[in-house]
């Protein structure tokens, strides 16, 4: 059976990881600044993640939602612990898109409301509800279109208040930081002032920290710097270091029902001790103060490059910006340098998302690599 084509891919074949490399058949070594679309948060193969995954798989690796799981518990615990966000609950699922989803289902149960409010650039997942809240007609099958979503331009407060005001509305969803997006960020006020229209209309808030949240932005969630307490948080990605796992935090005041929510594979054994073990190691590894501290040591040297005309983002999701499409550097760097970034929907910005452990040394062969590269554009166009 041949595989359904649907990735453009690059012909590397990594077989093992550790910490911020990945290596491929032939032992060649790959620094990764991309973490796998910003998943590998506590690097490649760390011991503690292995040691947590094999103890559990060799006790449990699976039972359903219908007997009780104690890790889930654990994991709940331990995720407010870490990331400070008291009164919330948590329901478990496998991926960033799917806790999207439950939190735009939740969000419509809970106010009995059905409209939707996104943004410009956003984007939420691939699957029904989500991908219609997604800034990208090419990825919505008419199947998708038949969400009642409306679109705004990001940090359009007399917008979003104009479609509040209709009173149909039951959840606006953003990311703080836009991923894929481009890196965009909009003011404090902005995050602000749509979180207190939410509360006045009785909409809910939905934070999507997929991708920034686990501590990536050097705040365990992006929205912790503009003071805002959202109704909703879905999180994946960093959550279980490339082990499938979602979830939302869900305001105290948002009642749970028997059957509100559900899944078979959801907060199954292995990946609550996938989850603990990232928990653990970002604690013990100080990795929030890393990610704050690598940003710091970037934007100096950021700085000194005078091609990079912006540098987007904090913590360790950044994206470098230049007045050239970046396509043709990022090859460059990956096959002549062994070096992964990533793109994003602006194709002049250079993504950065390696694992929260990376350290300066890393960033050095990155940017010795970047200058090697810059440089020889530079003669190119003088030729
Ligand atoms: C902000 C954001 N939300 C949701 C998703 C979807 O996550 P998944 O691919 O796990 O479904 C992504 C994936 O890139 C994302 O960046």
């Amino acid at each position: 059976m041949e595989l359904f084509d649907v990735y453009p891919l690059y012909d590397i074949t990594p077989v093992k990881g550790e910490g911020p490399y990945v290596y491929d058949a032939e032992g060649k070594k790959y620094l990764d600044l991309y973490g796998g679309h910003a998943v590998i948060s506590i690097g490649h193969s760390h011991p503690l993640y292995i040691d947590g995954l094999r103890n559990q798989a060799g006790k449990l690796g699976f039972y359903s939602n219908s007997v009780k799981n104690p890790l889930q518990e654990e994991l709940a615990q331990k995720l407010e612990e870490v990331s400070g966000c008291l009164d919330y609950q948590l329901f478990l699922c496998n991926s960033g898109a799917e806790a999207n989803e439950n939190a735009l289902k939740l969000a419509s149960f809970h106010t009995g409301k059905s409209r939707v409010l996104y943004f410009e650039k956003a984007f939420h997942g691939r699957t029904s509800g989500v991908v219609a809240v997604t800034d990208n007609e090419s990825i919505k099958a008419p199947f998708n279109k038949g969400h009642q979503v409306t679109k705004l331009a990001f940090d359009d407060l007399a917008g979003l208040e104009e479609e509040l005001k209709k009173e149909d509305v039951a959840a606006v969803i953003l990311e703080v930081i836009q991923g894929v997006g481009g890196l965009d960020e909009a003011s404090s006020q902005f995050y602000k002032s749509a979180s207190k229209l939410c509360k006045k209309y009785a909409a809910v808030f939905i934070a999507d920290e997929v991708q920034s949240g686990y501590g990536r932005t050097g705040n365990f969630f992006a929205f912790q710097k503009h003071g805002i307490r959202p109704d909703i948080i879905s999180i994946a990605k960093g959550m279980g270091n490339g082990f499938p796992v979602g979830g939302i935090l869900i305001d105290k005041n948002i009642e749970a029902k028997h059957g509100l929510l559900g899944t078979t594979f959801g907060g199954n054994h292995l990946s609550c001790a996938a989850g603990l073990a990232v928990l653990e190691v970002m604690e013990k590894e100080q990795l929030m103060g890393n990610a704050g501290s690598i940003f710091n040591y970037v934007q100096d040297k950021v700085s000194r490059i005078k091609e990079i005309k912006n540098l987007k983002g904090r913590g360790l999701m950044l994206g470098l910006e230049f007045d050239f499409e970046v396509a043709g550097l990022r090859k460059d760097l990956l096959f002549k340098h062994h070096i992964f970034t990533g793109a994003a929907s602006n194709k002049k910005l250079l993504r950065i998302l390696p694992p929260l452990n990376i350290k300066k040394e890393h960033f050095d062969n990155f940017f010795e690599a970047l200058e090697v590269e810059l440089e020889k554009l530079v003669h190119s166009e003088r030729g």
